[in-house]
């Protein structure tokens, strides 16, 4: 056990414009496109929710309002569920719901990168650690990514990064981290950097989407320059604050989709559905004779 301060907020970056879904994207966020029946923000505030997060703080952009209006009620379905008599639909929507008061959006004004969207927040999360959860990246996992973090955030305080390996070619997409020594579970960071050039990253673990950072990131985050794609980088500023405070590495093992991604996203649909025993035993049959159907490549 080492000193530190329970993480009680969450930021979700939802500003980006899913241009790789368009049309589908050009009135829905990417966000509030589904997985079976919830949309793909929903998994990463429920898995929040189950680390024990007490207040979500969505950083949007233009065209997004819907995902507020997805954190509140809809009084007027909720009455005509009530007077339908739907129970088991007024607890579907109860469930995705966290209590009033618990969310807070704010807006990052113009695109300049993940680690300006962060910055946004910081106002708003104030002098104390923080989860933040990138919501694309969907993680299926029991207990969640984010809970068993938390855990080893338990042992060590700090910062954490989520990692995961990743095929060697890929490591120019990501966050790529540098693995040092093995401490209470994880492991000490000992470099990263982000979408490294082709042939040049440290390792292959890569930054899957899942984070706890102390309140001291905002400053250097205020003052970070462009760096890769020319945008502001949360890894840059990461690194910057790895001269002063501990960067642990956590080993996810469970799923993760990247559900910015059109195959991502099909993946995470299809392995929920197979994980669902109402689909799991009809979509068998028929994913095999596809599979069996499909021509080869
Ligand atoms: C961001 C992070 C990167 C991380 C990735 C995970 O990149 O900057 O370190 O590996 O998310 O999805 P982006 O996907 O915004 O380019």
């Amino acid at each position: 056990m080492t000193d530190y301060k329970p993480v009680r907020k969450a930021v979700f970056p939802v500003a980006g414009l899913g241009t790789r879904f368009l049309p589908a994207t050009k009135s829905i966020p990417k966000e509030m496109l589904t997985i079976l029946d919830k949309p793909v923000i929903q998994y990463a505030v429920d898995e929040a929710r189950n680390a024990g997060i007490e207040h979500f703080v969505f950083v949007t952009g233009r065209n997004k309002a819907v995902i507020e209006d997805h954190f509140d009620i809809q009084v007027e379905l909720q009455q005509t569920l009530e007077e339908r008599g739907k129970q088991e639909a007024l607890d579907i929507l109860s469930a995705a719901l966290p209590a009033p008061g618990q969310t807070s959006f704010t807006r990052q004004q113009a695109p300049l990168g993940l680690g300006h969207a962060v910055w946004c927040a910081r106002e708003i999360v104030g002098d104390e650690p923080f989860a933040l959860l990138l919501p694309d990246m969907v993680m299926q996992d029991e207990p969640g990514c984010l809970t068993s973090m938390t855990r080893l955030y338990k042992n060590t305080g700090g910062n954490i990064i989520s990692t995961e390996e990743i095929a060697w070619e890929e490591t120019q997409n990501y966050g790529i981290v540098e693995r040092g020594e093995d401490v209470n579970g994880g492991f000490e960071v000992k470099g990263m950097v982000e979408k490294p050039p082709k042939g040049t990253a440290p390792s292959n673990l890569y930054i899957n989407g899942r984070y706890i950072l102390q309140p001291e990131i905002f400053d250097l985050l205020g003052s970070q320059k462009a760096g890769a794609g020319g945008e502001i980088q949360l890894t840059d500023a990461m690194l910057k604050l790895s001269a002063s405070q501990p960067f642990y590495g956590f080993t996810f093992r469970g799923r993760t989709f990247d559900c910015g991604s059109k195959e991502g996203f099909i993946r995470a649909n299809v392995a929920y559905a197979m994980s669902n025993p109402e689909f799991a035993g009809s979509l068998r049959s028929e994913l095999l004779e596809l599979i069996n159907s499909a021509p080869a490549k």
